[in-house]
């Protein structure tokens, strides 16, 4: 980590360093006149009126609550991150990522909310079985159910009522959709989506980390189209798009603030790492702060 007169300060913001931070901490190695400092997130603990000297933080937090709320402090305190605290609190909530697609009119799977454990039953079968339920806020594929019939939906809301945080009692459902046995992830980088995998899994739930295997896709007019509209929708930045290739063209999925992309870079060849460190340098350069020119 070198002090050199004239660069730029840019933190990373880590819990665990996974694969995908090295990657990030080689990346911003290449580039020239950038002092990087690894900021753990289990290590700070922010002082009134703290000053950093940072000229941007790079949230690469696993956690949603840390990522966000360090994200916080320092744009409140002056300091740009990528992605923005807005972006992320938008990408973390599945309903809050819903209603911006929706208000941009993104096309999404149909989604219903309720609070109440009859008034879901009654959405589910309005909708039409299969329909799979979300908590608002989780990754990986976690507690992410599909419910065939009304008497799987009756238990597996039973489960839920029964968990203790709040966040569970908030029943965010999607209509299933017919995906084909996988579904595509892109990957946005201010204006430009600069790579995109299809995830093939034997699973209905396609993730990675539940075996999903990644298969490089060319981007296509449709496709960029798509992404660029859902990352412009929750404030844009370095994004991963999760999409449903249908009949009747992509639907939007979910929207992912801290994205993982070690899977995707053997298959497609493109250095996702690389392109993020030249977006982050290229905004600190440009003074863009952390909206980028994506945010409208
Ligand atoms: N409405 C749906 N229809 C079909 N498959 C779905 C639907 N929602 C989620 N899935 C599958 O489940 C996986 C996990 O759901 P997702 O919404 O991405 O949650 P997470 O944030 O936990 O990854 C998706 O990658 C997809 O393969
Ligand atoms: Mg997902």
């Amino acid at each position: 980590m070198s002090e050199r007169f004239g660069a730029a300060r840019i933190a990373i913001l880590h819990g665990v360093v996974r694969r995908e931070e090295k990657l990030l901490i080689e990346a911003f190695g290449r580039a020239a006149e950038v002092d990087l400092v690894l900021l753990d997130e289990r290590e700070i603990a922010f002082a009134p009126a703290s000053v950093y000297g940072f000229d941007a933080v790079l949230s690469r937090s696993v956690s949603f609550s840390r990522g966000l709320y360090a994200r916080r402090i320092f744009e409140a305190r002056g300091v740009p991150c990528f992605n923005s605290a807005r972006v992320a609190e938008i990408c973390g909530d599945k309903l809050l990522t819903s209603l911006a697609l929706e208000r941009a009119s993104v096309p999404q799977p149909e989604f219903r909310v309720a609070f109440d454990e009859t008034a879901a039953l009654d959405a589910m079968e309005a909708m039409g079985f299969p329909v799979v339920l979300k908590p608002v806020v989780g990754s990986w594929g976690r507690l992410v159910a599909r419910a065939d019939d009304r008497d799987a939906a009756e238990s597996l809301l039973e489960h839920r009522a029964a968990l203790p945080s709040y966040m569970h009692h908030v029943y965010y459902m999607q209509r299933y959709v017919d995906k084909g046995g996988y579904d595509v992830r892109a990957f946005v980088v201010g204006e430009r989506v600069v790579a995109a995998i299809r995830r093939l899994s034997a699973n209905w739930r396609t993730n990675t980390h539940r075996g999903g295997r990644a298969e490089a896709l060319a981007v296509s007019e449709e496709l960029e189209f798509a992404c660029l509209s859902a990352a412009r929708a929750v404030g844009g930045g370095m994004l991963a798009i999760d999409l449903f290739e249908t009949v009747d063209g992509y639907l939007v999925n979910e929207v992912n603030d801290t994205m993982e992309f070690r899977n995707s870079i053997e298959p497609t060849g493109v250095d996702i790492p690389g392109a993020m460190a030249e977006h982050v340098l290229s905004q600190v350069m440009e003074g863009a702060g952390a909206c980028g020119r994506l945010a409208s």
